[in-house]
């Protein structure tokens, strides 16, 4: 049956209908008890959501679409490495990446754990070689610098990371992420390093990704250049992929390949060798503290009941927010300079695993799935974009990530940046009505009250951590991955695919095949004719580095 024909969908759309009167206010006003019904604290972790527009009965009605979803059959599949990612048959198990735990697990006749575990004493053992100089460059001098070359999830979580764990550098080394096609992007690197002493991670699941090859092979020429000699690229190239043969045939020696393994999706690939850049950044100590953080987030999202489950609540709420209150996106909205990337990240974990119109069997959907997602760190956003989620006519959720204790103690800047954060949430939340408006006014500005109302009743959660931590950033990752999950058993989808995106790298190919070869065998429309005319027509050619 369809999803939308279901009881439970119609008694959601119902109870919707019924709360159209429902201000947060009021329940706030109301119920003193209402921050204790809906808030977790977990460890380091306190999770609000008592903002958002839910009563006892949205609640209830929510956990009746997940048990209706058998969300509980899901996860047992997801964690025991069932091919839950049935078009492309393969398993989804990035939970294997970081088990602490002594069960194995077969996929395909393979012990996957033990695989990770040779994966991770390789890293382990060349990080050590690295930061103890023994690896050394081919003048003899030690590596100082990483370039890490990729994309999408070859990039975005390592580098997330490596930027909002700082205070956990190693002082020795600088870690550079290179991602865009744009040569802007390579040259103005290494403009700035020493090829004696740089060490490229060539990062890429498939190892056929435009972007990543062509930066790579610039990379190479560019330090070929420099050493002169072939040979020297063994120590300054090494490759993080599933793709063997593509790797060898880039002219690196699969000796100096950190595999990884088609059940591990490129946006949930950071626990893999993918987190290698990051892990030489931090140390492996913290890139397993990381994964002990996630693995406890797993664990949470495995035993803990659907009522006090953290990322199934956050999936829920997301849930009602899209489809029942119609929010078109969600803000994320970091009150932290360190996690200034998060928002990028959490765009291609969620967007890419459930942007998505297109069900488990292959029908079309008329639902709406994932919100549009977009932030930016919060204090600097009250100065840019707030002022729409306070007095627009749109409707924008927000989760707020917060944190209690910065790693940079500088004197008064805490305390102010939180109040900053809750207050706006409350702000938010109350809003401010005419009366009290006229009562702020003097007389001669009372016809100013209709500019100064808020509406109020924005929805928001807030996840406040006492520190941000290797391990308190792996357990907040995982619950994002864990809500994706639940969103997409919701949602009937299967969210480890994206041929959106593979679309965008045949059609690039078609489009260069013309500009470089002439070749003219794919038509394209006059509009896109005309651009590549102009392209052609005032193209002066590259300039080698
Ligand atoms: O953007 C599409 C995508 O396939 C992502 O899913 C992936 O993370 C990215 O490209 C990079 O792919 P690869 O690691 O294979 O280079």
């Amino acid at each position: 049956m369809k999803l939308t024909n279901t009881t439970i969908w119609k008694q959601l759309e119902e109870h919707a209908l019924a709360m159209s009167s429902f201000h947060l206010r009021d329940e706030f006003d109301k119920d003193d008890k209402r921050f204790e019904k809906y808030s977790i604290n977990l460890n380091n972790l306190l999770f609000d959501y008592s903002k958002q527009r839910i009563n006892e009965d949205t609640i209830s009605l929510l956990l009746q679409l997940a048990e209706y979803s058998n969300l509980e059959k899901w996860q047992d599949k997801l964690f025991k490495g069932d091919k839950i990612n049935h078009t492309e048959n393969r398993a989804v198990l990035h939970t294997a990446l970081r088990s602490f735990s002594e069960a194995t697990i077969i996929v395909d006749k393979q012990n996957v754990k033990g695989n990770v575990e040779v994966v991770l004493k390789k890293m382990e053992t060349f990080i050590e070689r690295i930061h103890s100089g023994e690896w050394k460059g081919y003048t003899g001098k030690p590596i100082d610098t990483i370039v890490n070359i990729g994309i999408g999830g070859s990039d975005l979580g390592p580098k997330m990371l490596y930027k909002a764990l700082k205070p956990y550098h190693d002082p020795k080394i600088h870690v550079h992420f290179i991602s865009n096609l744009d040569g802007a992007d390579l040259a103005d690197c290494i403009a700035h390093i020493n090829p004696e002493t740089t060490l490229f991670t060539i990062a890429s699941k498939t190892f056929t990704t435009l972007e990543t090859l062509q930066n790579a092979h610039t990379a190479r020429a560019w330090f070929l250049r420099h050493s002169g000699d072939e040979s020297t690229i063994a120590k300054h190239f090494v490759a993080i992929s599933t793709n063997k043969e593509s790797v060898s045939k880039f002219g690196i020696d699969t000796e100096n390949m950190f595999e990884f393994w088609d059940w591990v999706g490129g946006r949930f690939s950071l626990w893999s060798a993918i987190g290698l850049p990051l892990a030489l950044g931090i140390g492996m100590e913290h890139f397993n503290s990381l994964r002990e953080g996630a693995f406890s987030a797993d664990i949470h999202f495995k035993a803990t009941p659907f009522e006090e489950n953290i990322p199934v609540l956050m999936a829920l709420i997301g849930i009602w927010n899209r489809n029942f209150l119609n929010a078109e996106t969600l803000a994320v909205l970091p009150y932290d300079h360190a996690l200034s990337k998060l928002p990028d990240f959490l765009q291609q974990l969620e967007m890419e695993s459930n942007g998505k119109s297109v069900d488990r069997d292959g029908n079309f959907i008329h639902y709406e799935t994932n919100p549009v997602l977009w932030g930016a760190t919060g204090n600097n956003g009250q100065h840019a974009f707030f002022q729409l989620l306070h007095q627009s006519n749109t409707l924008v959720p927000i989760d707020f990530i917060g944190v209690v204790n910065s790693s940079y103690s500088l004197k008064g800047h805490q305390q102010r940046l939180f109040s900053n954060m809750t207050a706006q949430a409350e702000a938010l939340m109350r809003g401010k009505n005419e009366d009290e408006a006229l009562k702020e006014l003097k007389t001669e500005e009372k016809h100013l009250a209709s500019y100064k109302v808020f509406k109020g009743n924005v929805p928001s959660s807030t996840l406040l951590f006492k520190h941000i931590t290797p391990h308190s950033l792996g357990m907040l990752i995982a619950f994002y991955e864990h809500k994706v999950f639940v969103q997409g058993v919701i949602w009937n989808l299967n969210s480890y695919d994206q041929w959106g995106v593979e679309l965008g790298k045949k059609l690039a190919n078609d489009v260069l095949n013309d500009l470089v070869n002439n070749d003219k065998s794919n038509k394209h429309d006059s509009s896109t004719e005309g651009l590549m005319s102009y392209f052609k027509s005032n193209f002066m050619d590259d300039i080698a580095l």
